[in-house]
């Protein structure tokens, strides 16, 4: 029998092996991790990261070939096929800091497995490593969160660089559809693929900036220019901007490679993926505070929606975070709802922060509570259930002028109108009040 363990049981680790367990019936999957309450959170009902469709496949595969255990080196000195899927977030300190990837906990596994191995490996990972007695394969994660088991089932595209690789993919993906490349090309298809769909978000939210200055609806736009085949409809809808764990990252890492290939012209044009992404963030704040008469202070403003996109626990980068921030910059009293974010998490986004502004937060487990008495809110992600809130109850119990923000243009603007919101969707025509008010980016 094959034996895979996937060191790092986090989203990217969790989610591959469940389906490799699933598809590939034949092959053990251990996955190991250092964090003990990670692993027992996988081995209970309630697992660590919510994502449509992963319980069922858990629960499906637990116990019969797929195993999650905290005895890293045991299972590392047992398998054929090594996964590294360890967190390479952007480095937050030192050389390089805000661009390159911090490769510590990769190069920790890394050392670990030289040490703990006595048979041949394969050692998969997602980063560019060197190596000499490992056959190293490079196959970059390209799971959207939210559609990770569905994306799983039914890749685009999968790489390989050694039979064992493919022969275990083909269980479910077609062969024309397992590329292979060489190590570059991979690395690069995987950053090049994040980059490109980061900046059609950002496209389009420049244009939704130039739709409000103009009376265009931006939905409009988006929908007039998708129906050309060559761009096509997906990755063109307005938001209060990208969030992720890989995007911004992506970015990031594709813009220092540029930079140190002696190209600072590639890597400034890719930067400004980024920078529109952070001036639509300050953006919708401005026009938060600006419509409030120019101030926030003290009052009190709900966020519906903290994670960085609808059906995921997951805020990584999430724009909520800069939007709280410069709510709170300008004295707000924020009071939270997500379906699945929970409170520790919230708070610890809000990280580094004044005592101060700690109590100026709260989250709440409702909609209508995180509303009640607060002068605005502000949709940040666009959560299906925001769509049907009972908002004739949320408007009668919040102050007057009453305003909603619609980060996701989910909302029905006309309807809420009627209802005597006062509101701001996304690159929509505006509101007379918010002519009156305006925001200065
Ligand atoms: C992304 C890539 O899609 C995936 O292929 C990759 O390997 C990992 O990164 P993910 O970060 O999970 O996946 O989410 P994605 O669905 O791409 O959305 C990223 C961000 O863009 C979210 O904040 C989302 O709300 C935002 N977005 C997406 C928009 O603002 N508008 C859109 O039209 C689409
Ligand atoms: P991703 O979204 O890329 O999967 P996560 O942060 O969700 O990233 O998961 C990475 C996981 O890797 C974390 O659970 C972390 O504890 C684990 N990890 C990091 N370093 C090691 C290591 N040396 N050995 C085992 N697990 C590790």
């Amino acid at each position: 029998m094959v034996k895979i363990c996937c060191i790092g049981a986090g989203y990217v680790g969790g989610s591959t092996m469940a389906v490799i367990a699933l598809k590939c019936p034949a092959i053990e999957v251990v996955v190991v991790d250092i964090s003990k309450p990670r692993i027992e959170a996988w081995n209970s009902d309630q697992l660590p990261i919510y994502e449509p469709g992963l319980d069922d496949v858990v629960k499906q595969c637990r116990r019969r070939n797929l195993f999650f255990s905290t005895d890293v080196e045991k299972h590392v000195k047992e398998a054929d096929i090594i996964f590294v899927s360890v967190n390479t977030p952007t480095k937050s300190r030192g050389l390089v800091a805000g661009k390159a990837a911090d490769l510590t906990y990769w190069e920790s596994a890394a050392r670990m497995i030289a040490d703990v191995s006595k048979s041949d490996k394969i050692v998969v990972e997602k980063s560019t490593v060197p190596g000499i007695n490992y056959q190293i394969l490079s196959n970059p994660e390209l799971l959207a969160e939210g559609t990770a088991i569905e994306d799983l089932f039914k890749p685009d595209r999968g790489w390989k660089a050694v039979q064992a690789l493919k022969d275990m993919y083909a269980h479910w993906v077609p062969e024309d559809r397992i590329l292979t490349t060489n190590l570059w090309s991979a690395e690069l298809s995987k950053l090049a693929a994040n980059a490109f769909l980061a900046q059609r978000i950002s496209s389009v939210n420049a244009i939704s900036a130039l739709c409000e200055a103009t009376g265009a609806n931006v939905c409009e736009v988006a929908y007039a220019i998708g129906k050309d085949l060559r761009i096509g409809p997906k990755f063109l809808n307005a938001s209060v901007g990208f969030g992720g764990s890989c995007f911004q990252k992506d970015i990031l890492n594709l813009v220092y490679i540029s930079e140190c290939n002696g190209l600072p012209e590639v890597a400034n044009y890719w930067k400004q993926v980024i920078k529109i992404n952070d001036y639509q963030k300050s953006w919708f704040v401005n026009r938060a505070v600006s419509s409030m008469f120019n101030t926030v202070a003290g009052k009190k403003i709900a966020v519906l929606g903290f994670a960085f996109k609808k059906d995921i626990g997951d805020t990584r980068e999430t724009p909520a975070i800069d939007v709280c921030k410069g709510l709170l910059g300008d004295k707000a009293q924020i009071s939270i709802y997500d379906p699945q974010v929970t409170e520790d998490q919230i708070q610890r986004d809000q990280q580094p922060t004044s005592p101060s502004a700690v109590k100026q937060v709260s989250v709440v487990w409702d909609a209508y509570e995180a509303t009640k008495g607060a002068h605005g809110l502000c949709i940040l992600t666009e959560w299906d259930e925001f769509k049907t809130l009972d908002y004739q109850k949320i408007f009668d119990n919040m102050q007057k002028p009453t305003f909603v923000l619609d980060g996701r243009n989910i909302v029905d603007g006309e309807k809420l109108r009627e209802i005597d919101f006062i509101v701001y969707s996304i690159g929509k025509p505006l509101d007379a009040w918010l002519k009156d008010m305006p925001a200065v980016a």
